[in-house]
């Protein structure tokens, strides 16, 4: 978890009154009889939404999946990720140290988790129907580190890219300007 607290709760100094909304968190409220979204959307409850959960080693994330949606391959650095699936069905994988790849077929109610720092993926392989998960983390702030982004969209040296990738610089740039372009 996150480093421990000598103190109940933390408190940021702008805040200057502590009732019982410093712990409360309405953000998930546009879920409630809302439509699905037009793609792969994260709405998440973690230290930057709720200050409070600063020292508490907990948060919250809400995946929305559209038919077809998928959340690509991606690690949390601080903390594994237990996602329950509450509506839908979700193709789910993670890539152990060793290479080793693990794949489930997730259906309505189960959960899987996806072990701290480890690379991992969900796909709603589904023609019509959407899926929604709620993950939970160990963290107040678990970070996420998007394979696609870190690798194709920070200047790294193109050439150092197609060396890595055994490829040519014109495949690495036909990557990144899909990458840029299609959401
Ligand atoms: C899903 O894996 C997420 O962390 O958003
Ligand atoms: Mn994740």
């Amino acid at each position: 978890g996150d480093p421990n607290i000598l103190s109940d709760f933390m408190v940021p100094s702008n805040v200057t009154a502590v009732d019982a909304n410093f712990f409360t968190f309405t953000g998930m409220r546009v879920l409630v009889g809302a439509d699905p979204p037009p793609a792969f959307k994260v709405l998440k409850a973690s230290l930057a939404e709720l200050p409070s959960l600063n020292g508490q080693s907990v948060s919250y994330a809400v995946l929305q999946f559209p038919a077809g949606a998928v959340n690509p391959p991606h690690t949390h650095p601080r903390s594994a990720e237990l996602l329950f699936l509450l509506q839908g069905s979700l193709e789910v994988g993670f890539v152990d140290t060793t290479n080793k790849l693990y794949t489930q077929t997730l259906q309505e109610g189960d959960m899987f988790v996806f072990p701290k720092g480890l690379v991992h993926y969900q796909y709603n392989a589904d023609a019509k129907d959407s899926a929604m998960a709620v993950s939970s983390f160990g963290s107040a702030n678990a970070g996420t580190v998007s394979v696609p982004n870190t690798v194709f969209t920070t200047g790294i040296d193109e050439t150092i890219l197609a060396m890595s990738f055994k490829t040519d610089v014109a495949t690495i740039q036909a990557i990144k300007a899909g990458l840029a372009t299609k959401a």
